[in-house]
This record gives C-alpha cells, sequence and structure tokens, in this order.
C-alpha cells in the first residue's frame, strides 16, 4: 500500500428531515447567501424548508447555476455577494452547485484575478468563505470532498480544481430530497458514482485489501440499487442507500493509499465541454473504451473486478476480462444510460477536436501511469463509435 495522509472535516447530517440541522452549523450571526440551480428546489419544497430554517437569519439568494456551473454566472454571484457583505455560502442543489458555492467561496476572498483558481488547478487559493451545502442530488460526492469542476464557457474547456480549503463545514444529505428527480438524473448519479469507484479501484494492485473490498462493495451496492431506484421511484431505503454510496464513492476514503487514474473523467470534460452531454453519459461512454484499450495495464485488477463484483469465474483470461467490461457497459444501458457516442449523434469526426482541447488543456499524460496520451485517447474513443 502507498503512504498517504487522510484528512477529511465534512460534518454530514444524514437522513429523514435533517434540513434544519443547518442552523446548529451555521452561526447566528452570518451573513448567508443561499446559492441554487434553476428552480428544482422550489418545486419539491427543499428551498421552503431551508427558508423555513433559517428564519431569522441574515439571508439573501443567488439562483441560476447551471449544471456544469459556469465561471461567468459564478462571478455574477461573487459581485452579488461580496455587495451584500455576505460571509457564508450555503449550496441547496446537486454537484453543480455545490461545485459552484466552492469557487465562490474561493473567489470571494481571492487577491488577484479568480481565473487564476482555475489555471492553477486550486494551488492558488489560500483562504475561502466557510459554506456549507444541503445535497438534492446524490453522485458527485462534492458534498464531502474538496474538488470541483468549473466550465469556461468562452473557451469551452471545464477545468477541475481542489484545495483542502474548499471542503464544505457540513452537508445535510436527506435522501427523501431526492424523491423528485428525473429518472434520468438518477440514472446519471448512480453511473457517476460507479465511474468514481473504478478511476481508483480499476488500476493495478498494491494490496490495498481494506480499500478493494470497501470500493467492490460500493459497487455491488450500486448494481443492486440502481436499477430499484428506478423501478421503485418512491422506495425510501433505495435512496438513502444510493445517496450515502455516492459520498462514500468520492470522499477520500477509497482513494487513500492506492493508485487512481481519472482519465476517463478527463475525456468525458472535454465531451461535455464540447457538446453539452451530461457529465456521466460521458462516463458511461468513455470507461468501456477505456477498459479495453488498456487492457494490459489493468489485467489483474480486471480480473479481480470481474470475479469479486460480477462472478465471473470461468473461462480464460482474456474472455473473463471482455465478460467484466461488457457487464459494466450492460449495467449502465440497464440504467438507460446509452453507452456509445452514436446513440448522442456523434461520430468519428468529434475525435480530433476532443484530442485537440485535451492538448490544449495539458491532458497529455493521463491515467495511474501518465502514459494515456491523446494518441491513445484516440483509441478509446474509436472503440466508443
Ligand atoms: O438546477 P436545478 O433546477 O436544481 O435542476 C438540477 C439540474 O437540472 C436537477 N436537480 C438536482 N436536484 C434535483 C433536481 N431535479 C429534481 N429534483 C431534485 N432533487 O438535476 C440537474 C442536474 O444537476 P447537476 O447539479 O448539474 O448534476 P450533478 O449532481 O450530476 O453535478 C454534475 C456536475 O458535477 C461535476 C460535474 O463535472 C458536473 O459539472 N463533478 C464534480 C465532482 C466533484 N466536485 O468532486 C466530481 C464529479 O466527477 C463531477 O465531475
Ligand atoms: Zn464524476
Amino acid at each position: 500500500m502507498k503512504n498517504f495522509v487522510v484528512h477529511n472535516p465534512t460534518r454530514i447530517y444524514f437522513g429523514k428531515d435533517c434540513i434544519k440541522a443547518v442552523t446548529k452549523e451555521i452561526p447566528k450571526n452570518a451573513n448567508v447567501l443561499m446559492v441554487y440551480g434553476g428552480g428544482s428546489i422550489k418545486r419539491n419544497g427543499v428551498y421552503d424548508q431551508v427558508k423555513q430554517a433559517l428564519e431569522g437569519y441574515r439571508l439573501t439568494e443567488f439562483g441560476g447555476v447551471e449544471p456544469n456551473p459556469s465561471f461567468e454566472t459564478l462571478m455574477q454571484g461573487v459581485e452579488q455577494a461580496r455587495a451584500e457583505g455576505v460571509d457564508y455560502l450555503l449550496a441547496v442543489g446537486g454537484g453543480s452547485v455545490a461545485d459552484g458555492v466552492k469557487f465562490m467561496a474561493a473567489a470571494m476572498l481571492y487577491q488577484g484575478d479568480p481565473v487564476e483558481i482555475l489555471t492553477s488547478f486550486g494551488k492558488s487559493i489560500k483562504q475561502a468563505l466557510p459554506f456549507g451545502c444541503v445535497l438534492t442530488l446524490p453522485g458527485t460526492g462534492s458534498e464531502m470532498n474538496s474538488g470541483s469542476v468549473i466550465t469556461r464557457s468562452s473557451i469551452k474547456a471545464k477545468l477541475p480544481f481542489s484545495n483542502s480549503l474548499v471542503f464544505p463545514q457540513f452537508s445535510v444529505l436527506d435522501p427523501t430530497t431526492t424523491l423528485s428527480l428525473p429518472p434520468a438524473q438518477v440514472a446519471n448519479g448512480v453511473v457517476d458514482t460507479y465511474v468514481h469507484i473504478m478511476e481508483q479501484y480499476l488500476t493495478y494492485p498494491v494490496d490495498g485489501k481494506v480499500q478493494d473490498r470497501f470500493a467492490e462493495g460500493l459497487l455491488l451496492t450500486l448494481i443492486e440499487e440502481g436499477p430499484r431506484a428506478l423501478a421503485e421511484p418512491d422506495n425510501y431505503d433505495v435512496r438513502a442507500n444510493l445517496m450515502w454510496c455516492a459520498t462514500l464513492g468520492l470522499n477520500g476514503l477509497i482513494g487513500a493509499g492506492v493508485p487512481q487514474d481519472w482519465a476517463t473523467h478527463m475525456v468525458g470534460h472535454e465531451l461535455t465541454a464540447l457538446y453539452g452531454l451530461d457529465h456521466a453519459k460521458t462516463l458511461a461512454i468513455v470507461l468501456p473504451g477505456m477498459l479495453r484499450v488498456r487492457v494490459r495495464d489493468k489485467r489483474e485488477k480486471l480480473l479481480q473486478y470481474g470475479e469479486r463484483v460480477w462472478g465471473i469465474n470461468s473461462g480464460d483470461e482474456s474472455q473473463r476480462i471482455d465478460a467484466a467490461i461488457e457487464k459494466t457497459r450492460r449495467f449502465f444501458e440497464s440504467m438507460q444510460v446509452p453507452t456509445r457516442l452514436k446513440a448522442y449523434r456523434l461520430a468519428a469526426d468529434c475525435i480530433p477536436v476532443v484530442l485537440e482541447q485535451l492538448r490544449a488543456h495539458g491532458m497529455v499524460a493521463l491515467g495511474e501511469h501518465s502514459d494515456v496520451t491523446p494518441e491513445l485517447v484516440q483509441r478509446v474513443l474509436e472503440d466508443c463509435l
């Protein structure tokens, strides 16, 4: 196992009716800005619950954070928050709102041009406002991590950044808030979580037994509960399991002490920035191809994954590996998430454009061995057509 340091300061409030816990965390004298997306929280009652909980607080709002939150929109929020003397942010929504608030928290106190937060991948952040999160869409893990992905629409780029100063102070996870999700967003959350786990698990063995078993347990949970969430949309326990699975999938625990890949995510980001595909849909397209093209490097973990997660014990090695990758692809399809570029009306002519963007963003040596070059990504995308 590799050496590691792990520290996660985010307090989680989990379960029914726990939105009111925000008052335990946000200081009574805070000047709070509640940040949200396109309005789903007004339709499902979450907005009212938060407003009610924060009665008596100094509270203003900034709505309109879009999926794949943009630098341009968030800077409007920063301007508003500065003008109002805001000193505490509360994200209410999905991963995009949580990510957007992380950026705003850093940008509010940034000395210099906040675009540097993105160009430095977060390294230039020296301070950030405190913030919390009321999560309504499980998947990204943003509620309990220090990462964020921001889109610069002007240059069609999705840029990830991270810094330990942008961990949420707390996150409220009430699975009932997810009951209003459209099936496509439920499926996106399951696929995103699945691929987060694979990015940290499906690399090469370092004898990280706890991390492996933990990751396999989370994958098995998704395989069991994902389809149930679509078939039994009112089942609270299914939603609760998926919500906790998503948080544990990317809060630092399963990734500590093991190699990590993330090439699928980086290629996916370019597809979203160029063609507007949902984040999870890009992952469902890219992951199977990424595994097929990199079988040689990932052989041992693919065999372990096939056996422990999918129960594949028969056939020679290459048949078992093919079967494990095919099971993965079919699982995404069973969640109603298509896994081929053509299903999204994309053809081979998109490939050089994606490669050019990867080069422009310095994404030329990806993966756990830093050997996923644009040339290799070309083969991956050809496999995904
Ligand atoms: O904007 P509103 O009206 O709220 O509607 C949203 C949005 O249209 C809707 N929604 C959210 N909760 C709902 C709901 N609709 C009904 N009922 C509810 N309870 O769902 C739509 C999608 O929301 P969004 O927040 O964009 O989705 P998601 O949570 O999948 O977030 C995606 C973003 O997270 C980034 C992605 O790149 C993408 O930008 N990621 C962040 C990560 C991180 N911080 O660690 C890791 C991930 O890999 C990912 O890259
Ligand atoms: Zn993701």
